[in-house]
C-alpha cells in the first residue's frame, strides 16, 4: 500500500488545498510539510482543494481535517475521508451533496453525470442504448475524465466537456439504461474508486455505499416520497422555463426508480451501515444540517 496524497487534476489549477492530517492522534497541518517528511511520507499533499477563495486559509486548515493517517506495520498510511451518498432520483442528492461538500471543504463527485455522459455518447454516436454489447464496447473505447472547477464538476468524454448536454430527459433515460450493464458499471466503479482514493470527497450515486466505497466511514441514504420528489423535479423544470407536466414527471420518475432498484447488477439500495435521511418533510437547510451531524458523529467530531 502506498501513501495517498493529492494528485493534481487538470481543472484544479486555481484552487487551494488546506488540509489537516491526523497522525497518531495528533493533528498536523498540511502547511507544516516538514513534519510530513519526518513522518516518512513519500508524497506531500499539494496545494489544491476547492475551497471558497474568500475563506481564510489558516482557519480553513484548522477546521477541516482532510486526511486520516494510520500507522500499520511501521508504515504510515495517509487516508482520505470519503462520504458515500446514495438515494433515488429526485431526492435532492446533487444539490444537498454540493452544499454538504462545500461546508466540509471537500469535493463532490456526481457519479450520475458519468453514466449520463455514456448515455449521451451512445445517443450521439447512434449506438442503440438497448444493445448491451455495443454500449459496453463504446464505454470501453472511450476515455472519461472528471475534474472540478470553481463552478463545479466537469465531465469530459474523449477530451470534450459534455457537462452542458447531460441533463435532458432523453439522456436521463439513456443513462438509466446503460447503467444496467455490468461492463459499463465495472469501468465506472474503477474510475470512481481511483478518483476517491486520491482526494477527500463526497461521492453521490446509487451504489456508492454498497459497492464503490464499501469501507467509507460515512454512508448516507437520502430519500423522499415519490410524489414529493416528482413535485420538486417539476418545480425545478418550471423554474427553468421548461415545458413540464406533473403526471409525466411522476411517471418518468417511477420508471427510473423501477429500473434503478430492480436491475441485476448493483441495484439501488441502502447499505446496511448507511444512515437514512428522509427529506420529505425537511427543508433544504434541515437536510444539510442533519447530514453534517451524521458526518460529525461518524468521524468522532473530526469533521464537525
Ligand atoms: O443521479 P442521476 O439521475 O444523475 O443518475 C443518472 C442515472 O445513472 C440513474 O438512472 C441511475 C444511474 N446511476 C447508477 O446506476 N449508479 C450511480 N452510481 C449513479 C447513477
Amino acid at each position: 500500500h502506498q501513501c495517498l496524497a493529492y494528485k493534481h487534476a487538470p481543472l484544479y489549477h486555481d484552487t487551494l488545498l488546506f488540509s489537516t492530517c491526523k497522525a497518531k492522534n495528533r493533528y498536523v497541518s498540511a502547511w507544516d510539510t516538514g513534519r510530513f517528511d519526518r513522518m516518512g511520507l513519500r508524497e506531500r499533499p499539494q496545494s489544491h482543494l476547492a475551497l471558497p477563495q474568500e475563506r481564510n486559509p489558516l482557519q480553513a486548515a484548522d477546521s477541516h481535517k482532510k486526511y486520516y493517517i494510520e500507522s500499520k506495520q511501521k508504515e504510515t498510511f495517509l487516508m482520505v475521508l470519503n462520504i458515500a451518498m446514495d438515494g433515488p432520483v429526485g431526492a435532492g442528492k446533487s444539490s444537498i451533496a454540493d452544499a454538504v461538500a462545500k461546508r466540509l471543504g471537500i469535493l463532490h463527485l456526481d457519479t450520475g453525470a458519468m453514466y449520463r455522459a455514456i448515455g449521451l455518447t451512445a445517443l450521439e454516436k447512434g449506438v442503440p442504448v438497448q444493445d448491451e454489447q455495443a454500449v459496453t464496447a463504446l464505454c470501453q473505447a472511450l476515455s472519461m475524465t472528471v475534474g472540478h472547477a470553481a463552478d463545479g464538476q466537469h465531465t469530459l468524454v474523449d477530451g470534450r466537456d459534455v457537462t452542458g448536454f447531460i441533463r435532458t430527459p432523453e439522456v436521463s433515460m439513456a443513462a438509466s439504461t446503460v447503467a444496467k450493464y455490468a461492463g459499463v458499471r465495472a469501468a465506472m466503479v474503477a474510475l470512481q474508486r481511483r478518483l476517491a482514493q486520491e482526494t477527500p470527497m463526497l461521492v453521490d450515486g446509487r451504489d456508492i455505499g454498497t459497492r464503490v466505497l464499501m469501507n467509507a466511514p460515512v454512508k448516507i441514504f437520502l430519500t423522499a416520497s415519490a410524489e414529493e420528489r416528482a413535485r420538486r423535479r417539476y418545480q425545478e423544470m418550471v423554474n427553468k422555463g421548461m415545458d413540464a407536466n406533473f403526471d409525466d414527471v411522476l411517471r418518468d420518475l417511477r420508471a427510473r426508480d423501477e429500473q434503478d432498484m430492480h436491475r441485476a447488477v448493483d441495484p439501488l439500495r441502502a447499505a446496511e451501515d448507511a444512515v437514512t435521511v428522509d427529506s420529505t418533510n425537511l427543508t433544504f437547510d434541515e437536510v444539510v444540517e442533519a447530514i453534517l451531524r451524521i458526518v460529525a458523529d461518524k468521524t468522532g467530531g473530526a469533521w464537525a
